[in-house]
């Protein structure tokens, strides 16, 4: 299998160990490893938490009508790729009229593996990479525009939506295409958003990087709140994450261990947005992008958007 490493495990690793000495735990921490990997899938796979899954149905449904905005020969770059199981469904349409090389990009190694043995059956070209998506300009000296980036399972909300869209905007072309997925936010399901959020799932996905490096499960709690954010859009809403300690405990990372004190609050500076659909189009349109084709799911829960930078002049 063709996999490039521009972040290597002993990196990744020496990262964490810095980030937890200043008393952060990023979000990328959650999907390490082949535990990671199997916390992540166990949660994507349950009733539980249905944020990511719920989303492949409008890429079932739309994948004929996207691929009727592709050229004949283009690169499929999909980041924070995960398994792969939607990718997989957009490829299975396009490949009957393009030409298309499959780049499944994600920052855990093992996802990466994953995600080419979903594709290992397809006649296609593909090469895994294990980058952040803060590496876009790294990641762009692999492709060949045109280019379809992908964005898929809700990952649009994981990132500052300025930050995300100026950097994506930044690396690509105006005949590239820009594919993303998203959960709306509706007041009224509000409530049931927050639930899902504290699924006992969802914390144990949160809590077991700490609890495979030595924590006891009892000496640590972790806590989400579903808060809202004013902003020159209207109210956005955020979650926020901590992981509270209960009591002394030492965990283990690389060759160092960390001691944290009962009581210390560890930030986890990970977050998912939600907003409205307006709203996702204004931030698309203040950066500069116009709308190629939009769909919605039959309640207008979920939406499945391609993009293209606007042309200027
Ligand atoms: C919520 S999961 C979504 C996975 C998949 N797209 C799906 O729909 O099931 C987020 C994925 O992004 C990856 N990830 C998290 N932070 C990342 C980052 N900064 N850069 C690249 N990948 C990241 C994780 O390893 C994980 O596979």
């Amino acid at each position: 299998m063709n996999k490039i490493e521009l972040r290597t495990k002993a990196e990744l690793e020496a990262l964490l160990c810095k980030y937890f000495k200043q008393r952060q735990f990023p979000d990328y921490a959650l999907y390490l490893g082949d535990s990671g990997t199997k916390n992540w899938l166990d949660l994507d796979n349950s009733t539980e938490f249905t944020v990511a899954s719920s989303l492949t149905y409008l890429l079932r449904q739309n994948a004929p009508a996207l691929a009727r905005h592709l050229a004949k020969r283009f690169d499929m770059v999909s980041i924070g790729v995960g398994s792969g199981e939607k990718e997989r469904i957009l490829l299975e349409t396009l490949v009957k009229r393009s030409d298309l090389t499959y780049y499944a990009v994600d920052i855990s190694s093992e996802m990466v593996d994953k995600a080419l043995v979903t594709v290992a059956d397809m006649d296609i070209k593909k090469t895994g990479v294990v980058a952040f998506l803060e590496d876009l300009p790294r990641i762009k000296q692999l492709w060949t525009s045109p280019v379809l980036l992908c964005l898929l399972g809700n990952n649009f909300c994981n990132y500052d939506p300025d930050y995300l869209l100026e950097t994506v905007h930044a690396q690509l072309q105006y005949d590239d295409l820009f594919l993303f997925d998203c959960q709306l936010l509706q007041q009224q399901r509000k409530e049931q958003i927050e639930q899902m959020y504290h699924s006992q799932l969802n914390v144990y996905f949160n809590l077991d990087p700490f609890i495979r490096r030595g924590m006891n499960p009892d000496d640590g709690v972790f806590h989400l709140e579903l808060l809202p954010l004013e902003t020159d859009l209207g109210t956005i809403y955020r979650t926020k994450k901590w992981l509270e300690i209960l009591k002394d405990t030492r965990i283990s990372c690389g060759t160092d261990s960390i001691l944290f004190k009962a009581g210390e609050i560890i930030n986890m500076p990970g977050f998912t947005y939600k907003y409205t659909r307006p709203q996702v189009r204004s931030y698309l349109h203040r950066h500069g992008f116009q709308e190629v084709e939009l769909f919605l799911s039959p309640c207008e829960t979920n939406l499945l958007i391609l993009t293209r930078k606007t042309p200027t002049g």
